[in-house]
């Protein structure tokens, strides 16, 4: 069989659709496709999909002055654990030093932990827990990873 390419990408509006089939599979407090749509439109929004032909996995983030959070992250279910998440993660580094974002941000359930594990080993520290931060009152672990700009003066 013929390996198909994969790439990360910027996400376009010809996505959204599979960014919804993927996240409302993966994440517990998914977001609507009228959500996603809205942060789409949204100047300070930035999405990027993996794909190969089809869309495998997505990252979306908001970027506040020099600060980026990340909104939304997840993997097909079946394509986990193959280094997508990482090239995801990858390629959002590269664009915050690229733009004089100094850290990243991201929060994420207490229990996640396939996400605090990947995330640690992306350089994400823990900085502090939001205490029943979820609708179903489950805390929030923050995270954070301070960047060294690269940006061109
Ligand atoms: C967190 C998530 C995005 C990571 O994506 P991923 O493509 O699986 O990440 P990677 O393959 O780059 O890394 C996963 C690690 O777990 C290991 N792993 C092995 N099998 C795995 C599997 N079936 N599922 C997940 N991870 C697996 C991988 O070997 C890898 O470790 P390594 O970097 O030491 O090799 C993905 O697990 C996911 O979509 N989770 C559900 C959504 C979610 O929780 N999002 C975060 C909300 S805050």
């Amino acid at each position: 069989m013929m390996m198909r390419e994969r790439k990360v990408r910027k996400a376009t509006t010809n996505d959204i659709n599979s960014i919804h089939e993927i996240e409302k599979n993966s994440i517990k407090s998914a977001w609507s496709f009228e959500q996603l749509k809205t942060a789409f439109l949204q100047e300070n929004y930035h999405f990027c999909v993996c794909d190969d032909g089809e869309v495998l996995g997505y990252i979306g983030v908001k970027i506040t002055f020099d600060e980026c959070e990340i909104m939304n992250i997840a993997v097909k279910e079946s394509e986990r654990g193959k280094g997508i998440g990482g090239e995801l993660i990858k390629a959002l580094v590269e664009f915050c030093q690229q733009n004089k974002v100094s850290r990243i941000l991201l929060e994420v359930r207490e229990s996640n932990n396939t996400a605090i594990t990947f995330y640690k080993r992306h350089e994400f520290h823990e900085i502090f827990k939001r205490k029943k931060y979820y609708s179903d009152g489950e805390d929030a672990v923050i995270m954070e990873q301070k960047l060294v700009s690269l940006a061109q003066e």
